[in-house]
């Protein structure tokens, strides 16, 4: 089976990729590698033994998608490409709506064109808002706090609007929660650009010397130790969770399902310093500081549904993704730069 993996060059649209390759598939990577390096492509080869065909576009560039499709036999689409930084997209909203919203409603317009009916979408745990409680189930209300939060449920709603519409359309929504890791063989993994927004990079850096210390985000939640509790899942389990996906379609599902891709348990910023120090024997100097703006206490999973319909489940602890983020900076101090 053919599958496009629109943003196939980034962080997990790479381990996406890996996964499928190794399981049988022939993949098609579109992405236009503004937040992503070209050296991936090569790295994936490392790994897999594998190619895979690549074409440098912009999804939302509706003639060089056609020439795409018309060039691939592509069967399903997997949609990662997207701006992804909160605080970005509260700076430069409209940029975000255009991309975010441009490149699905592209995406879909072409696949119409094509005949192609199957489609899986990255979205977030970013589009329960503030939680009420937790864990969160897929059925839980939702409501955003930042553009790109919107630009995730938006593009929900625009998917299952087009479920309703044409019967023989098949969309799997994943909302992510919080991915960290690396491919064990620390050939790809997470590359941001400038300062890292996110936890599990920052330290990383600071374990490599680029960054003096972690910047604690509060420790005056209502949490055990006070600090942010975050589910937080490996790369490559969540990269699994692409491949149940396209299984669940494959044997017949039509219309729109959501899924929460999470282990289930929360682990506080602490837990996560203490972690990665212990596995990797290395101090993370960190100080604690004001709250960030918009964070909550606490977002945990219910992976109940995913564990039982996808018959999917997350294989890796703490200690594995702390382990196998540092073995990718450790091998690569900046990055794919
Ligand atoms: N944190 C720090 N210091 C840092 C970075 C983060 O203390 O330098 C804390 C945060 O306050 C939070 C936890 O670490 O308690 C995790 O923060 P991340 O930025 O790694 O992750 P978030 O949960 O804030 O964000 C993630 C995704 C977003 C998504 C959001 C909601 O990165 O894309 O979940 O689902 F929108």
């Amino acid at each position: 089976m053919k599958v496009l993996l629109t943003g196939g060059a980034g962080y997990i649209g790479s381990h996406t990729c890996v996964e499928l390759l190794n399981n049988g598939y022939e993949v098609v990577i579109a992405d236009n590698f503004d937040n992503a390096s070209e050296k991936v492509i090569d790295r994936i080869k490392q790994i897999t033994g594998k190619t895979v065909d690549v074409y440098k576009i912009d999804v939302a560039d509706k003639e060089a998608l056609r020439e795409l499709f018309s060039q691939c036999d592509i069967e399903a689409v997997i949609h990662f490409a997207g701006y992804k930084a909160v605080g970005e997209s509260v700076a430069k909203p409209t940029m975000y709506y255009r991309n975010n919203l441009d490149t699905t409603l592209t995406l879909l317009e072409v696949m119409s064109e094509f005949n192609v009916k199957k489609i899986v979408f990255s979205s977030s745990a970013t589009v329960y808002g503030v939680p009420k409680v937790v864990p969160l189930k897929e059925g839980m209300p939702t409501s955003c706090t930042n553009p790109y939060g919107w630009t995730k449920l938006f593009n929900e709603q625009i998917l299952t609007d087009a479920t309703v519409a044409d019967k023989e359309l098949s969309v799997v929504l994943l909302r992510y929660f919080n991915p960290i890791g690396a491919h064990k063989s620390g050939l790809i993994g997470e590359s941001p650009n400038g300062v890292p927004n996110n936890l599990m990079p920052y330290i990383t850096q600071v374990a490599v010397g680029k960054r003096e210390k972690l910047g604690v985000f509060g420790d005056d939640y209502d949490t055990p130790d006070g600090t942010g509790v975050r589910d937080y899942i490996h790369v490559v389990d969540l990269a699994n969770g692409h491949l149940k996906a396209l299984e669940y379609i494959n044997n017949g599902h039509k219309g729109t399902e959501i899924f929460n891709l999470g282990t289930g348990t929360g682990y506080s910023v602490l837990d996560i310093v203490k972690t990665f120090s212990k596995v990797n024997d290395l101090e993370i100097p960190y100080a604690i500081m004001e709250r960030r703006a918009g964070d909550v206490a606490i977002v945990t999973a219910d992976p109940e549904k995913a564990n039982k319909q996808l018959n999917w489940t997350a294989n890796f602890g703490l200690d594995d993704m702390c382990r196998d983020s540092w073995n990718w900076q450790k091998n690569n101090p900046n990055g794919y730069d």
